[in-house]
């Protein structure tokens, strides 16, 4: 009876904790007077998340609240504040952008990835970015080319094989080998070979570090705490095996550069930033530690490998599916280039292929949702935002909003010439975010994305197949197809 007592106490008593804990934050939109969908009292509004999946959700709620600037939505106890309105973004982005310098994330990363520019804040960030930046820049990224034209060179000579053989190519894995490679390249020096050989050790820990436990990420989405336990109890959430594979390989790639004196003739990621340390380029900006070279050189892969290969194939595929579109790219391709891999500058000319890309980034953006966090209570437009409030920009639903896309679902480079451009809110394509804090890799990789494409379309011309699903069906959580990217290859000459 007594034990009966104590078991229903401490029944009572925990579900009324969780309750409370769960609930702890709503009331908070409704104090602010902004609306958001019902609420239940464990998922807050989660729960639709699971019913609709990612992107119709967005969709959904960006209609439903269509005259708001903005919204609320309870990631399970987080409240976050939706930001609808392109002239708030704007102000979030770059005016305001002070008060907004961090980004959310669901969990801390573990070291060594700890010091990376994806989830380090504040000072630290400024800190880090700037000494980084240099890294990125034109001269930096021209010199990187000579690697993204080998691995160009061996993708297309796998496809080549496929046509010649009539087989059908699924472009996704293809395209992940091909971005793998450039990485590896571009950013350590290493000639992997993954399009070749995808089971070398580089390329499986890179997928295991892409792909952690599911089960664990799950569980910390639910409860947050959870992380805080782990953390506590020293248990790493991404495999720390692969993390420190990676930290070693750097530390490796640096001992030998130094060893054989081969510093500054290399012309990656590493080289460069040891030579922006070497040569101290601005006397502010104190040296990175190994601590950040490593957090830095592990965001590098993490951040540049599934978006580009996303990115490529999906592009591939809507010029498959869209011949006229893909002859007018091939016309500028043999204009510009010819029959030669093109240099940095004339893939700066090539505007029509830079239409296509934006195109098939709108349709599917990897960064489909950008989140900053408040640090500073601000009141924008006449909305309040107090401290600590996530703030998250809808950038899948802005780009298939028909009032700016009319048709939406349509694959149509041309809404990217320069009058259809011109017409639209500068906020309205946001494939790299905006302000200090959009993507410092984007000039790579949109020159990656151009010679690569070029050294495509040169020989080879995509077309349907019998495996091919049109239009995409996105997979539910992820920027996938589902039914995968199928295409054939036909030879042009
Ligand atoms: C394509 O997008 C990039 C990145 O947002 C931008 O810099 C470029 O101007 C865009 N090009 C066109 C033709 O819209």
């Amino acid at each position: 009876m007594f034990t009966l007592i104590i078991v229903g106490t401490t029944l009572v008593l925990s579900v009324g904790a969780l309750y409370k804990y769960m609930t702890a934050n709503q009331g908070v939109f409704k104090k602010l007077g902004i609306d958001h969908p019902p609420t239940s009292w464990f998922f807050g509004n989660a729960g639709l998340a699971f019913q609709h999946g990612n992107f119709d959700l967005q969709k959904l709620m960006y209609k439903q609240y269509k005259d708001h600037k903005v919204y609320g939505w309870y990631d399970m106890r987080r409240p976050v504040m939706i930001i609808k309105d392109l002239d708030m973004a704007k102000d979030i982005f770059i005016k305001n952008f002070n008060n907004f310098v961090d980004r959310y994330q669901i969990f801390d990363a573990d070291p060594p990835f700890k010091d990376n520019l994806l989830s380090l804040s504040g000072n630290h960030w400024k800190h880090v970015r700037a000494a980084i930046s240099p890294v990125f820049s034109a001269s930096k990224i021209k010199k990187m080319s000579g690697h993204i034209e080998r691995n160009s060179k061996i993708l297309l000579e796998n496809l080549r094989q496929c046509q010649e053989t009539g087989q059908e190519v699924e472009l996704k894995d293809i395209c992940s080998n091909f971005a793998l490679d450039v990485i590896a390249s571009t950013g350590f020096g290493l000639e992997i070979n993954t399009q070749r050989d995808p089971k070398n050790k580089f390329a499986i820990e890179a997928k295991k570090v892409m792909n952690p436990n599911a089960a664990i990420i799950t569980l910390i989405y639910f409860f947050p705490v959870v992380k805080t336990l782990l953390t506590a109890l020293g248990i790493p959430v991404l495999s720390q095996r692969s993390l420190e594979y990676f930290a070693e390989l750097i530390d490796q790639v640096i001992e030998d550069r130094k060893k054989e004196e081969r510093m500054g003739t290399v012309n990656d990621f590493v080289d460069l930033v040891m030579r922006a340390e070497a040569e101290s380029e601005q006397p502010s900006v104190k040296k990175l530690t190994r601590s950040e070279i490593h957090g830095q050189a592990l965001a590098f892969i993490l951040a540049g490998f599934e978006t580009v290969s996303t990115v490529l194939s999906f592009t591939l595929f809507y010029l498959a599916m869209n011949p006229e579109c893909c002859q007018k790219a091939q016309e500028e391709v043999d204009d510009n280039c010819g029959d030669k891999f093109p240099d940095y500058d004339e893939v700066q000319s090539l505007t029509y292929i830079d239409m296509c890309i934006n195109e098939s980034m709108r349709l599917a953006p990897p960064g489909f949702f950008n989140t900053r966090i408040c640090v500073e209570d601000t009141v924008i437009h006449g909305v309040q935002i107090p401290k600590d409030m996530v703030v998250g920009v809808p950038v899948y639903a802005i780009h298939h909003d028909p009032d700016i896309y009319p048709e939406p679902e349509k694959f149509d480079p041309e809404r990217f010439n320069s009058e259809n451009k011109a017409s639209r809110h500068p906020m309205a394509h946001l494939p790299f975010g905006h302000g200090p804090r959009s993507c410092i890799g984007m000039r790579l990789a949109l020159l990656e994305l151009k010679m690569v494409l070029v050294t495509i379309l040169q020989q080879l011309t995509p077309v349907p197949c019998s495996n091919s699903v049109f239009p995409i069906q996105l997979s539910r959580m992820h920027l996938k197809a589902t039914n995968g990217l199928w295409v054939k290859f036909i030879r042009r000459r």
